[in-house]
């Protein structure tokens, strides 16, 4: 079949798979290839068994899946063949030289620029999908136009706004697509054809453009504003543990305030994601190295925010459970970072059964979907660690349930017949205040929302 563009995508994670499948959904037109360097992701993409959960997905991927969305390793092949390459690499923090622990690490970004560079024998234009520091499309062109070979790149920066576990709705009708470029005659007509592939069923006016370096800017300062949200109603939540005010009461009332807005104002254990705090930090790191040390200060408190709201509440499970967690029993429900999907990167569960684990406490783990990815984020915690995917018989036997994900069905659950078969004192520690604290506390249980005063027994 003749297609009317072909459009490759390097990078079959989180982001390339289901930002590509939803254009070949919506675009029959178009031939769209995802191609990585894991040949297990790409064999799992090529399985009913994807190699991330989404809802929606599946039935995307289904449709579209070897009609115009081919999934293979050939990235040399599928560089040659396209007219389009997003970039949807990974752009983790560094963990060594300079920059460790704060910088993006831009590694397999530049492998995949020069490789582009060395399999191209045709103009390409080339789109930033992952998320990168302000500045990066610069030295993008420098490599792809290194060789001097006479071949036209055109770059453009088109990040990613999706959330997890609402990536399909996101993608299917988005708040807005950002696509920014060099003013150049070429760029601008580069960036109308990436135009042209949104509008077939994005509305013109939620696709805005700007210029390439605003554009990588956005994704940073997007991110940093969302999750700055969570550190400041995070940080009134400690406030009103110590005097008896109530986080909802107050999330309401200001988020009344149509300048303030109500959405992103529920308290939590904290964020998580592979992207809030890597992206905060690179912003931070920027802000360093451009001597902005004030602006950086005001930022990376957001992120020390996030540390001391996961250890506060750590403190208030030992305090509860009189000063020792040793051989109690403490069930977590949920591992994934948010609700509805698998994804445990940076999940704030990790940190907290770490912290349990050097308390010395047992570890039940349940979760719909994250159990595997739950592992393998706990590989190196020493001590007794269960993982259970039903939550009644994770709660079955212990001290403690803390709730680490906001999954609807544990809202659900018969929390008398939990109550029945735990330790007595049963207590909860609910870390995204989805259950019905009153209830639990008519039950029995001694109740440690987050925010709000506790309910207990004693
Ligand atoms: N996860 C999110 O919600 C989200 C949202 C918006 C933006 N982003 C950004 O998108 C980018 C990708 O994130 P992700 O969550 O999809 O990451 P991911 O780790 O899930 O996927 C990245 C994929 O790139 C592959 N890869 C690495 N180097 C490669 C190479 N040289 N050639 C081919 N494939 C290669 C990896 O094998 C991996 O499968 C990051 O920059 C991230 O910040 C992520």
């Amino acid at each position: 079949m003749n297609f009317k563009k072909t459009i490759l995508c390097i990078g079959a994670g989180y982001v390339g798979g289901p930002t590509m499948a939803m254009i070949a959904y919506k675009c029959p037109q178009y031939k769209v290839t995802v191609v990585d360097i894991n040949p297990e992701r790409i064999a799992q993409w090529n399985s009913d068994d994807l190699p991330i959960y989404e809802p929606d997905l599946g039935e995307i991927v289904k449709t579209a899946r070897g009609r115009n969305l081919f999934f293979n390793t050939d990235i040399e092949k599928g560089i040659k063949e396209s007219e389009i390459i997003f970039v949807s690499v990974n752009t983790p923090t560094k963990t060594y030289g300079t920059g460790a622990g704060m910088a993006a690490d831009l590694q397999y970004w530049e492998k995949t620029a020069r490789q582009i560079r060395d399999c191209a024998d045709s103009h390409k234009i080339v789109v930033e999908k992952s998320t990168l520091p302000v500045k990066t499309a610069l030295a993008m062109e420098r490599i792809l136009t290194s060789m001097n070979n006479g071949i036209r790149f055109d770059v453009l920066s088109n990040p990613e706004f999706l959330a997890e576990g609402t990536a399909i709705k996101d993608l299917e009708d988005p708040g807005r697509v950002l696509i920014g470029s060099r003013e150049t005659p070429d760029c601008l007509k580069a960036r109308d054809a990436l135009v042209e592939i949104y509008a077939n069923w994005v509305p013109k006016e939620r696709i805005i453009t700007s210029n390439i370096w605003s554009s990588e800017l956005s994704k940073l300062v997007s991110n940093a504003f969302l999750a700055q949200r969570i550190s400041s109603i995070n940080s009134i939540s400690a406030l009103c543990e110590k005097t008896d005010a109530n986080i909802i009461e107050v999330s309401r009332a200001v988020g009344m305030d149509s300048r303030v807005g109500n959405k992103f104002l529920n308290t939590s254990v904290g964020f998580g994601g592979s992207c809030f705090k890597k992206d905060i930090l690179n912003l931070v790191y920027i802000c360093r190295s451009q001597g902005l040390d004030e602006v950086a200060d005001y930022w990376e408190g957001v992120v020390k925010i996030n540390d001391y709201q996961k250890e506060r509440f750590i403190l208030n499970m030992l305090s509860a459970m009189f000063n020792t967690l040793a051989g109690k029993r403490i069930c977590l429900f949920g591992f994934a970072f948010k609700a509805n999907t698998g994804d445990t990167r940076e999940s704030p569960a990790i940190s907290i059964a770490g912290r349990l684990a050097e308390e010395k406490a047992d570890l039940i783990i349940t979760d719909p979907q994250a159990l595997k990815n739950a592992m393998i984020a706990l590989s190196d915690v020493n001590g007794e660690i269960d993982y259970v995917k039903d939550p009644y018989d994770a709660a079955a036997g212990c001290d403690a349930i803390a709730v680490m994900t906001e999954w609807d069905i544990y809202a659900g659950l018969d929390f008398e017949k939990i109550y029945k078969s735990m330790t007595k004192p049963a207590f909860v520690f609910d870390g995204r205040n989805i259950l019905d604290h009153e209830k639990l506390f008519e039950i029995g249980f001694n109740v440690y929302p987050i925010g709000k005063p506790a309910l207990t027994h004693f």
